[in-house]
């Protein structure tokens, strides 16, 4: 460990780390960051008065650090150090090196809006710009005024700004370890690739013939063409002439392998064998692979991204920003010089690539966040007023604002309702928190937590389901098992069915491999759905399982309570289409995912009204997870619709002048028009724009 560049200025680090409550590191990926950080504060005593806390933005990663921490230390996992990530706790009463998703503190400091278990907060991963850390950046700001003298904050970075993160804390600390970088030939292709996947295939077989030994890094964008180029270099390499180069071994590094397939990167290879890593930007900066010395970087990644006026998730493959290519060359010289094959020409990267990935709260729903921020309660908080290093768009916060307005998590006048403390709660998104206190009321709880589980899957439960139904039916080897059809209702029925069936099968997995269910995803779901049951059981109505024939009216319940909790993603099916329109604040036109098991009736028709879990873009809006529901159930929730009044939600205008000393929960109207773009500017925007920005420059100055 000594040669880790960080190590070698551990007592540098210390020392402005014992002068300054807040310090900003800045060290290449690999430099030890994440591993060495907390094992230097614990060696200096900082663990006898708390907890050292790591938080990182990727689950994967929060795994995968704490083992090797634990592995240095020479503990067991999950004593000393240890991990905590939602839905998954592995510390205990030892642990003194904490390594914790940023949504899991973001939730701790619910419960414990100090923090006073932690002596040490670490953001780790910060460039990363996740929207927790992001979030946890605001709040650690203010808890380091409450705590200033027991508690310290670190941020690290390999590529932040330092100096923008350091004016945030009032100009505190910035500190540059100089990691050692080996120099990294960068090659361009000619010409953009037809197909960056066939590409890689081809610079990767023309490395691996052609070069000496060291090891290939290949970024693509996601599990799906990383499947597939494991496969086409598996089935290459094999064709090779046996001995006619060296041999090699194909690894995937993504989110969503299992633990011990994703710790096998980290393995050494055996002699004489060159490794072939096909993985997402994960191995960016979050995970470092020794041994590589060849990178080849596709270009692009694969970027969720909401549209808060169409409420539209869109799942995009963009091209990656100046920052990730760069990020992503460096992997390749670490042990020694490297080389970089850029599968695009270099004017892209100079003319057409971004300079910085755009931050995950700019492009995110919040309507989650900004229930979190509500149910702190702190005194002086203002939602849009919120410190954010790089504040969201008024459009974003307000989508969310009419988003809990009309699920009951916030009154009409911006205040959080008990409903909305009870959600915030619980580790889930509000649309299915929103669900279970319903289902709760409705007796069927039990129903909804198997449903809220299914969903909150972190990996696809059926790997076949994906396909469009035609190409299913192709598929001739595939035996197609048959599994419950949601009886006309729809995917959120079909989750409950398959999983009480799988209860009664008393949760065997031979029954999920017999019915192609992802045996992993399906164990987690079993584990989720304890979880929840165990936070809702002081609400919990004591009831009987429902037997057989009550199963039709529990499904009624429960399509109602999927109601209330889907309020802002109902959708009226249009005659002519047979597609669907989305109700409420935004109209689309969409169709049902070909994946649903909703299937139109003998006359081709859909049910008239549907509730949807997610509305997402990809090659066309589809509804992903339908529910059929009744028009009136939806009437009443519709009504709210008409009488929400944004403004007033926002708490702006209305608020009488008496009540701004408590400083209201939400901006005034003036405040909204600061971050929003102009869109109401009919007059002159030019001048909007310039009056909205001296406001928020005043408003700046008087801080
Ligand atoms: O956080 P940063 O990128 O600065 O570096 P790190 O994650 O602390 O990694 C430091 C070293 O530990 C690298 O050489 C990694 O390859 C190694 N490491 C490892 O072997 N296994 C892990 N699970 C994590 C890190
Ligand atoms: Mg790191």
């Amino acid at each position: 460990m000594a040669n880790l560049p960080i190590v070698q200025f551990e007592d540098k680090i210390l020392d402005t780390v014992e002068k300054h409550p807040v310090v900003v590191i800045i060290g290449q990926t690999g430099s030890g960051k994440s591993t060495q950080l907390s094992q230097m504060l614990h060696r200096k005593g900082y663990s006898k008065s708390g907890i050292i806390a790591v938080t990182q933005p990727r689950r994967v990663a929060a795994v995968s650090v704490s083992r090797r921490v634990a592995q240095e230390m020479d503990v067991p996992l999950g004593e000393e150090v240890g991990y905590a990530i939602r839905f998954e706790d592995r510390t205990s009463e030892k642990t003194t090196i904490k390594y914790l998703t940023d949504g899991v503190l973001l939730r701790e400091s619910l419960s414990n809006p100090e923090l006073n278990q932690y002596s040490v907060i670490i953001l780790d991963e910060a460039h990363e710009r996740s929207l927790n850390t992001d979030i946890l950046m605001g709040l650690m700001k203010r808890l380091i005024k409450l705590r200033s003298s027991n508690l310290k904050v670190l941020i690290t970075s390999a590529t932040l700004d330092g100096e923008k993160v350091s004016r945030f804390f009032s100009n505190c600390p910035v500190l540059n370890v100089p990691g050692k970088l080996f120099p990294v030939n960068i090659l361009y292709t000619p010409e953009k690739p037809l197909s960056y996947l066939e590409s890689a295939l081809e610079t990767a077989m023309a490395i691996h013939v052609k070069e000496a030994k060291g090891d290939v890094l290949i970024f693509m964008t996601g599990q799906d063409d990383i499947e597939k180029l494991v496969k086409k270099l598996e089935e290459r390499v094999q064709s090779l002439e046996e001995g006619s180069c060296m041999d090699a071994i194909i690894l995937p590094l993504h989110g969503s392998l299992p633990p011990q397939m994703q710790v096998r990167v980290f393995n050494p290879p055996p002699e004489n064998c060159r490794r072939f890593i096909v993985a997402t930007n994960i191995a960016e900066t979050s995970l470092t692979v020794d041994g590589v010395v060849f990178v080849i970087d596709s270009g692009y990644v694969k970027q969720r991204q909401y549209n808060p006026s169409s409420g539209m998730y869109s799942l995009d493959i963009v091209q990656i920003s100046k920052v990730q290519a760069d990020q992503r060359a460096g992997r390749a010289g670490r042990t020694g010089p490297g080389k970089c094959h850029r599968l695009y020409p270099s004017r892209y990267y100079n003319e057409e690539f971004i300079d910085a990935t755009i931050p995950e709260i700019q492009r995110s729903s919040l309507a989650g966040t900004v229930l979190y921020l509500k149910s702190l309660d702190l005194p002086d908080i203002d939602i849009l007023k919120f410190d954010f290093l790089d504040p969201p768009s008024s459009d974003s916060l307000e989508d969310a604002l009419k988003q809990l307005y009309l699920i009951d998590a916030i009154e009409d006048d911006g205040t959080i309702t008990s409903i909305g403390r009870t959600m915030a709660e619980l580790p889930l998104e509000p649309s299915l928190s929103r669900t279970l206190l319903e289902a709760n009321n409705y007796g069927c709880l039990s129903q909804a937590l198997s449903v809220a589980a299914m969903l909150s899957a972190e990996t696809s439960l059926f790997p076949g389901k994906s396909k469009k139904r035609k190409d299913r039916d192709q598929d001739h080897d595939h035996h197609d098992p048959v599994l419950p059809n949601g009886s006309g209702f729809g995917d959120h029925i079909q989750l409950l069915q398959i999983y009480d069936l799988w209860d009664e099968h008393d949760f065997d997995v031979k029954w999920c491999k017999d019915n192609n269910l992802q045996v992993r995803g399906m164990l987690f779901v079993k584990d989720v759905r304890k979880q929840l049951s165990q936070i809702m059981q002081k609400m919990e109505r004591k009831e009987r399982r429902g037997r057989k024939e009550r199963d039709f009216d529990l499904y009624t319940k429960l399509r109602k309570a999927l109601c209330v909790g889907y309020a802002n993603q109902l959708a009226e099916r249009m005659i002519r289409h047979n597609g669907y329109k989305t109700m409420g604040f935004k109209s689309q036109l969409v169709q049902v995912h070909p994946s649903s098991v909703l299937e139109a009736d003998e006359e081709g028709m859909f049910p008239n009204y549907v509730v949807y879990h997610e509305l997402i873009a990809t090659t066309r809006p589809f509804l992903r997870n339908v529910c059929a529901v009744e028009m009136e159930w939806v009437r009443p929730i519709l009504s709210k619709l008409e009488k929400v009044d944004v403004k007033k939600l926002s708490g702006g205008s209305h608020q009488p002048a008496a009540e701004e000393a408590k400083e209201s929960l939400l901006p005034g109207k003036d405040e909204a028009i600061i971050i929003a773009k102009p869109a109401a500017a009919d007059d002159d925007p030019q001048s909007r724009i310039q009056a909205a920005k001296d406001r928020f420059l005043a408003r700046k100055g008087k801080k």
